[in-house]
């Protein structure tokens, strides 16, 4: 289907890739309640597979079995444990293509979808309406990270943290199946260098003159 039949039909796709830490979490929100779409944070389906594989599960069987209950929680989803188990079975491709299906049909339901992830805009939804490539330097995504982690209580420090957010850029990135890479047609977005608020404003200005409004 291309972009106009899908335009005509009311959907709306708005493909937020980038590394960890680099915002696309609040860019996409503000971005999703601006316009009142629906928003769908890609790396959770990963962190739930991530997740179930730490408790002893296969990886692809798990990603075949997921069901909405394993995203009931997401702020359980979110600790540095689960995030590398997430970048680990993200280079499986069966795992990849287990969660295709979903994504897609969420992309095009009708109102409008963001969709924030590593390949939105390069292998989910080459058609997306509007492509943001999300950036920042390493040292302001650990930073902006470890910022997170203490306030969620725990302990760690800058070096471990960089450390992480290194690995997981290189594993995300140099992956066979769907890398973490800007697509061609994508706006990138430094947020190292211009803020988050500057972003969200841009990310939205970027949506508006595509919609038109
Ligand atoms: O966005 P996040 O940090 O929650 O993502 C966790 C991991 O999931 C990330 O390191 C790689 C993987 N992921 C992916 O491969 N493709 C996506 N679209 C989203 C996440």
């Amino acid at each position: 289907m291309g972009a106009e039949s899908k335009s005509q039909q009311g959907g709306f796709t708005v493909a937020i890739d980038g590394p960890a830490a680099a915002g696309k979490g609040t860019i996409s929100r503000a971005v999703a309640a601006h316009f009142g779409f629906a928003h769908l944070d890609t790396g959770l389906l990963y962190r739930a597979v991530g997740r179930r594989v730490l408790a002893g599960a296969d990886p692809v069987a798990a990603a075949q079995s997921l069901d909405p209950a394993d995203l009931a929680a997401p702020d359980l989803l979110r600790t540095a444990e689960i995030a590398e188990a997430a970048s680990k079975v993200a280079v499986i491709p069966e795992v990849r293509a287990a969660l295709v299906d979903f994504q897609r049909a969420f992309a095009r339901r009708a109102g409008g979808a963001v969709l924030d992830g590593r390949d939105i805009g390069t292998v989910i939804c080459p058609e997306a309406e509007v492509k943001l490539f999300v950036t920042a330097s390493p040292e302001v995504r650990a930073e902006r990270r470890l910022k997170e982690l203490r306030e969620k209580g725990f302990e760690t420090d800058f070096d471990t943290v960089l450390a992480d957010v290194r690995a997981r850029d290189a594993r995300d990135g140099g992956r066979a199946t769907a890398p973490m890479v800007q697509a061609a047609d994508a706006l990138a977005l430094d947020t190292s260098a211009m803020g988050v608020d500057d972003a969200v404003a841009a990310a939205i200005a970027a949506v508006a003159a595509r919609r038109g409004t």
